[in-house]
């Protein structure tokens, strides 16, 4: 059979296909870049109008007992059963950059770990900013970054040698953001637990299309955004995740009001709150959080190992495509074949990515706009969201790349460069 009779066989038996009407859809493109932003659930609409029209235009202040403190906790109980945490061991507000910022800070003052911290050369920047900017509260005023003489794929020996020669608190992300390499999250925490070690997981690649089951996983830390394959729209808060078994050793930096105990006491002397509130700083993103809400809906109701099921499928059929099509024009397949070893985008190589992007993007007359994402130096990410990516879409996208290989259209037009890309 050949590969676009097969991807239309598969989309005809796909259960999850009637997601996709869940979302604002543009006909006329295939949206490949749900690993940096989601697309918008059409019930996000509805809710954020009622919210701004009814609940803050006519309801104002008495709208945050009516609706807005109850809101967080429902949201915070809904991420507690995507990741099968305990209730009070998840909170959902703030970057994750923040929320990294405060697991660490308060992991290195705990007393629990020796205070080493160390990244790995996969993880994505801003966190190893926040780490870098850490590095004063470590023992040798120093951190590590591992690296695994390629920016691609984790060497798990080099990366457990690390851990039994120098333990400590360890930060890297379950799915990384370039090639998609996704980390024996097991594995790692029992060996982290062995040797004295915590790792805190960046689940922002994995979130909403990963099965996470922290228990199951012996996830101590983990924080990660929701705006990816959650569709939480853009900038939408973070989650944070701290085990029972860690909590009451650690207390938030940001000393805020929302992490007092009783905040509406409005007393002069910080208390913390005893449970993960105390992890709050100060008033929800009222406005950011109602997307929140719709997304972890769309995904509870979808089942996260149906997404994940879909996820591998897709992610099987596109690798044989790009096999079969790609390889022959010098592209490269930068993420793990072994689909127990990836997440849901596969990263191709190829020495015109940004012109090829561009291409895409632009769409013409004989194929839909596309849109990937561009990772320096030549990356290309193509990122399928089970809830609305089909077989279909990824057979078009690589059959576009291939036109343009083959006609060199790259040629024709320039290389300059956007912020966003
Ligand atoms: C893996 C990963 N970690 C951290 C961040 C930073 O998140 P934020 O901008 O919400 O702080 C991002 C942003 O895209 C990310 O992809």
């Amino acid at each position: 059979m050949d590969l676009n009779k097969i991807a239309l066989e598969k989309d005809s038996h796909d259960d999850l296909k009637k997601f996709k009407s869940k979302f604002l859809n543009n006909s006329n493109e295939i949206y490949l870049d749900g690993n940096s932003l989601g697309k918008l659930p059409l019930k996000s609409i509805e809710n954020l109008n009622e919210t701004i029209n009814k609940q803050w235009g006519q309801n104002l202040i008495r709208s945050w007992n009516d609706n807005w403190l109850k809101m967080s906790e429902k949201i915070n109980f809904k991420m507690s059963k995507l990741i099968n945490s305990d209730n009070d061991e998840v909170l959902v507000g703030e970057s994750t950059s923040v929320n990294l910022y405060k697991i660490l800070y308060c992991l290195l003052n705990s007393n629990q770990y020796k205070k080493t911290l160390v990244t790995d050369c996969l993880n994505f920047p801003s966190d190893n900013y926040i780490i870098e900017g850490l590095k004063d509260y470590t023992e040798k005023k120093e951190i590590s970054i591992l690296n695994y003489n390629n920016n691609l794929s984790c060497k798990i020996d080099v990366l457990k040698k690390s851990i039994q020669e120098n333990p400590g608190i360890y930060c890297l992300s379950l799915v990384t953001y370039k090639s998609s390499f996704l980390y024996p999250i097991k594995e790692l925490n029992e060996f982290a637990e062995n040797n004295k070690s915590i790792i805190v997981w960046d689940c922002s690649h994995a979130i909403g299309v990963i099965n996470i089951d922290v228990k199951d996983s012996k996830t101590k830390a983990a924080i990660g955004c929701t705006y990816k394959f959650l569709n939480g729209g853009p900038g939408s808060p973070s989650f944070l995740y701290v085990s029972k078994d860690i909590l009451s050793h650690l207390q938030n930096p940001i000393k805020g009001w929302f992490g007092h105990s009783k905040p509406f006491n409005f007393e002069n002397k910080y208390k913390p709150a005893d449970n993960i509130n105390k992890f709050n700083a100060g008033t929800p993103s009222v406005l950011s959080l109602i997307p929140v809400n719709t997304g972890l809906d769309i995904v509870l109701e979808a089942g996260i190992t149906n997404i994940r099921n879909k996820s591998i499928e897709l992610g099987e059929y596109l690798i044989k495509i790009i096999k079969d099509e790609l390889l022959k024009f010098d592209v490269k397949i930068a993420s793990p074949i072994e689909s127990s070893s990836r997440g849901s985008h596969i990263t191709i190589q190829h020495k015109e990515a940004w012109r090829i992007c561009k291409l895409l993007i632009k769409g013409d007359e004989t194929r839909k706009k596309i849109i990937p994402d561009f990772r320096p130096e030549d990356n290309i990410r193509l990122g399928f969201s089970p809830l609305y990516v089909s077989f279909i879409d990824l057979f078009e996208t690589v059959i576009a790349i291939k036109t343009i290989l083959e006609n060199k259209e790259y040629l024709k037009i320039d290389n300059s460069k956007s912020e966003v890309t």
